[in-house]
């Protein structure tokens, strides 16, 4: 990666009766960041940010966000743009390589993802060894570790050839993988991909074909799912994408980072938000107990928060939340469930909160997970599959995202200082004298 960051001033800070001078780079667009790379070995004092709500880790030019103005662009296409107007593989394409795919490349991708969809036959067995109701974020995390296994040649590898199958490989076979997540936990044989589906109608008929019947790809839910994983691609340097780039800073395998990656998504607080969303809102039950539940969740005395709402970044609407609830309403009518009990719930819940101060205030707006558990659970995906579906769609933001760091010549191993606050250095004392 060639790096762009331009210099664009100098601050001042005073420390123990120091002033240093720290260079302040511009990017493109977006904030200007302070660089203190050099601040401890200038003044012996490190920076303190639990969180990172302060801190960038990296340069990137992948993707940007626009917290304040609900703003979202990868490689500088609006994602409302990318969702009506492109696909799923052609946005992969487009992380993966920084520009849109001229016809003869997308046609060539296409058949690159598809040629290596199908699992080594030894790796469908490592399902057997999981119980059956195990959660499919603990099988998938698993078996995308378990990847490194079959592919150790991509470890450390400098050969862009090789580093560009391996991202191939991941992208082609984790639907393969997570519609057998989904089929293992229900008991049913698992289905091979089929060459002749898109990806996301190929996913599809892995998850809900059986062999007894024939299993027919309903467009709008197609389209739905395709949408689904172009709104969950990549989203610059969240918990999980972090995750893979520290995983993968110091040399590990990168299946073995996306493994990391997987398994920090699948908290309630990132990715596991979806599924919490969709079982706040059947306990909610119905619209009458709004009031009650909007009541507790602004008690300070309750640690109860509204799932699918408010974002470490956006504090204006999600820009992908607003095509999620229009993908809704197209699924719903589609499947004639127009009066789905949840999705009453979810519209009533964002009325009401976005007219409240508590929610105002704290500039708290529906994120993409507050309406996709309604669709995915409509289109018959179980609650816990939610969160591997999101990790499916979001390994070639990982996998670019890893790519990106690994070509980047200013990329160090990530090993962040702390503040220590235990016992100063004492003396051991034998057992006999404590
Ligand atoms: N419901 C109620 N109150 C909330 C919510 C919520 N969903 N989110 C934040 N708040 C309140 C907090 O209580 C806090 O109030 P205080 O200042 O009085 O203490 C204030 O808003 C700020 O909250 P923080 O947790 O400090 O904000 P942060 O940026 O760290 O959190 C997060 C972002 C984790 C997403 C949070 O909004 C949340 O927990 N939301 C619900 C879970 C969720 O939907 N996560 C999915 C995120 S999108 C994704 O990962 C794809």
């Amino acid at each position: 990666m060639e790096n762009r960051v331009k210099k664009a001033g100098v601050a001042k800070l005073e420390v123990a009766g120091k002033v240093v001078d720290l260079p302040v780079y511009s990017g493109t667009v977006g904030p200007n960041v302070i660089d203190v790379s050099k601040l401890y070995a200038q003044t012996g004092h490190f920076t303190l940010d639990p969180g990172f709500t302060s801190t960038g880790s990296c340069e990137s030019q992948i993707t940007f966000i626009d917290g304040e103005q609900g703003v979202l662009l990868h490689r500088g296409y609006p994602i409302e743009q990318l969702c009506d107007k492109s696909n799923f593989m052609e946005l992969c394409y487009l992380l993966l390589n920084g520009k849109l795919p001229q016809k003869t490349e997308y046609d060539a991708f296409l058949k690159e993802v598809k040629h290596h969809t199908l699992l080594h036959t030894q790796q469908d067995r490592f399902f057997d060894g999981f119980r059956r109701d195990s959660h499919p974020m603990a099988m998938l995390t698993g078996a995308v570790g378990g990847m490194a296994a079959f592919y150790p040649g991509a470890v450390g590898n400098e050969d862009p050839a090789e580093r560009k199958l391996g991202s191939i490989r991941l992208i082609a076979k984790m639907p393969t993988i997570a519609a057998r997540c989904m089929k293992y936990t229900m008991g049913q044989k698992f289905v091979d991909p089929l060459n002749k589906f898109s990806y996301s109608e190929n996913f599809l008929n892995m998850c809900f074909s059986v062999s007894a019947e024939e299993y027919e790809i309903n467009p709008v839910l197609a389209r739905a799912m395709d949408r689904f994983f172009m709104l969950h691609a990549d989203h610059e340097q969240n918990e999980s994408t972090s995750t893979v780039r520290l995983a993968a800073s110091s040399g590990a395998h990168p299946f073995a980072a996306v493994a990391a990656g997987v398994a920090c998504l699948w908290g309630p607080s990132h990715g596991g938000a979806n599924e919490a969303a969709l079982r706040q809102m059947r306990a909610i039950g119905s619209v009458d107990n709004i009031p009650e539940f909007v009541r507790q969740v602004k008690d300070p005395s309750s640690d109860i928060r509204l799932m699918g709402f408010g974002h470490r970044v956006y504090k204006n609407y999600d820009p992908r939340a607003t095509v999620m609830q229009k993908t809704c309403h197209e699924v719903l009518e589609a499947l004639d469930m127009k009066d789905h009990p949840q999705l009453k719930v979810a519209m009533e819940l964002e009325r009401i909160a976005l007219q409240d101060e508590y929610f105002v205030n704290k500039k708290l707006y529906p994120n993409v997970d507050f309406y996709s558990g309604i669709i995915l659970e409509a289109m018959g995906f179980p609650t816990t599959m939610f969160t591997v579906l999101f990790a499916l769609a979001r390994t070639v933001g990982w996998v670019s995202q890893l790519n990106e760091m690994l070509d980047d010549p200013t990329q160090k191993i990530g090993r962040p200082r702390q503040i220590y606050t235990g016992e100063a250095q004492r003396d051991y004392v034998p057992i006999s004298a404590r």
